[in-house]
């Protein structure tokens, strides 16, 4: 799939009536993925904002930030497995850069796994640069995590 994928893909804000299919994505995706009750308080939080990618009126991947005091932290991002390495995690990403900032962050930070070589390409892509290591972060294998960040022009 490729340039047609992309234009007939669509990125829009998550809602309640998209947590079973975001659900099954995630489970897909990650060992210890949120339960439906999180997900909900997740989307109803004020400081969390989820979107949802989708092709075709599919939901093929989701991503999402907290924003707090002007820095925006992202939390998840996701593809469908089948989807990629397509550039989808690139437009996710940017595009939540974009609504971060929108709403008002001036800086956007993250974690990401040592070993997680795709994601840390998406964000290097679109500006993050990594500023130090959390050793031993995740508990179900003790891997490090690599904090990165990306101010924008107002921060
Ligand atoms: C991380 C993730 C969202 C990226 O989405 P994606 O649609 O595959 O991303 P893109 O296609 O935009 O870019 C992926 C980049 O990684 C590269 N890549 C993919 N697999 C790779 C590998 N095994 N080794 C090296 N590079 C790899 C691709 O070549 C591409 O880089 P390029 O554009 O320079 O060629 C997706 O892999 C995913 O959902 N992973 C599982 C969930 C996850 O780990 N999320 C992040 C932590 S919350």
């Amino acid at each position: 799939m490729g340039t047609a994928a992309k234009k007939s893909s669509k990125i829009r804000r998550m809602t309640a009536a998209d947590i079973n299919l975001v659900g099954e994505l995630a489970r897909e995706l990650f060992k210890d993925e949120w339960s439906q009750e999180t997900w909900i308080a997740e989307i109803n939080n004020n400081i969390s904002y989820y979107t949802v990618l989708e092709i075709d009126n599919q939901i093929v991947g989701y991503a999402g930030y907290w924003l707090v005091a002007g820095e925006a932290q992202i939390i998840r991002i996701a593809v469908a497995r089948k989807l990629q390495g397509q550039g989808f995690g690139n437009l996710l990403v940017a595009d939540m850069v974009e609504r971060a900032i929108r709403e008002g962050a001036l800086a956007v930070s993250l974690e990401v796994r040592e070993s997680n070589i795709p994601a840390r390409k998406v964000y290097e892509k679109n500006g993050f640069v990594e500023s130090g290591i959390r050793p031993n972060y995740y508990q179900d294998n003790h891997e490090n995590a690599v904090i990165m960040w990306l101010r924008t022009e107002q921060g």
